[in-house]
């Protein structure tokens, strides 16, 4: 694979998968624009990125909950590297575990500001970067957004429910309508919804009918794949990577 000359935006870049495509779109020779709110963590990361000498990085802290903080991300990608032409939405989690709240509370108990954080940074946060970077987009005639789902999407949370509902709306109505948009300017979008990952080691207790979690390079991969020269007619699909428990149900 080759990216030179290319630049991408990955959100939650700081962490996980969304570092993980950092670091491969620059090993490939592309450009990358780190967003996340782990500012300390970001600038080693950045820096280890560039060290390397393959593609450049920059960093920039980016609450993708704040409209504003989403356009200068854009903007200083576009002033950085003159283009955008990859943009993945990493940045997400479930609001309870990211914000520590526990899962012994009922549904209802919960304090509805923890829920509004599931999703504003899970749904709204990948509108926002939509509607910043298509405008860039549409003036080059050019680019592709992935957004990222989840089997929850699919499978709904009771517990959780900012998740599966934010989840659910990028891999149908937003990746869709993206794409829609997107057509008559040479823009696509897909969405690819993990299984577990192993991001983290709790993830191994997942099932699937694989008996086993991805190993986030397997996410990466797929993903790699979508933005090279041999992936320009995947559009508008939401795509499962998840050993086949979405066909096997959740007690598989
Ligand atoms: N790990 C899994 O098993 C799994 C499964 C399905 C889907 N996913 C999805 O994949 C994506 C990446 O997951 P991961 O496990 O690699 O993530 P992670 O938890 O390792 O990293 C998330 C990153 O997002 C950043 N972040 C949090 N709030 C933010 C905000 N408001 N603005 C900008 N950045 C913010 C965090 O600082 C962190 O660096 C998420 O959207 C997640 O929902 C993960």
């Amino acid at each position: 694979m080759n990216f030179v000359g290319k630049t991408a935006i990955s959100t939650g870049a700081a962490s996980g998968m969304g570092l993980l495509f950092a670091q491969n779109f620059a090993e490939f020779g592309g450009n990358v624009v780190m967003c996340d709110v782990n500012e300390s963590v970001l600038d080693e990361k950045v820096k280890e990125i560039n060290d390397k000498g393959n593609g450049k990085a920059i960093g920039v802290v980016c609450d993708v909950r704040d409209y504003v903080q989403v356009c200068n991300a854009r903007d200083q990608a576009v002033e950085a590297f003159g283009s955008i032409d990859v943009m993945v939405n990493f940045a997400g989690g479930t609001a309870r575990r990211m914000l520590n709240v526990g899962w012994e509370a009922d549904f209802p108990d919960v304090p509805i500001n923890v829920f509004d954080w599931g999703l504003d940074v899970n749904l709204k946060g990948p509108f926002y970067f939509a509607h910043a970077v298509l405008k860039q987009m549409r003036e080059q005639n050019s680019g592709l957004i992935i957004n990222i789902g989840s089997i929850t999407g699919a499978e709904g949370d009771g517990r959780g429910m900012d998740y599966p509902t934010a989840k659910a709306g990028l891999m149908y109505g937003l990746t869709k309508s993206i794409s829609q948009y997107g057509a008559s300017h040479n823009i696509r979008c897909v969405c690819v919804s993990p299984g577990p990952v192993l991001t983290r080691s709790a993830m191994a207790n997942m099932k699937t009918p694989m008996g086993r979690a991805a190993e986030p390079r397997e996410i990466i991969d797929l993903i790699l794949f979508i933005a090279s020269e041999k992936g320009q007619f995947i559009n508008g699909e939401n795509i499962m990577i998840d050993g086949g428990r979405n066909a096997a149900g959740r007690n598989c």
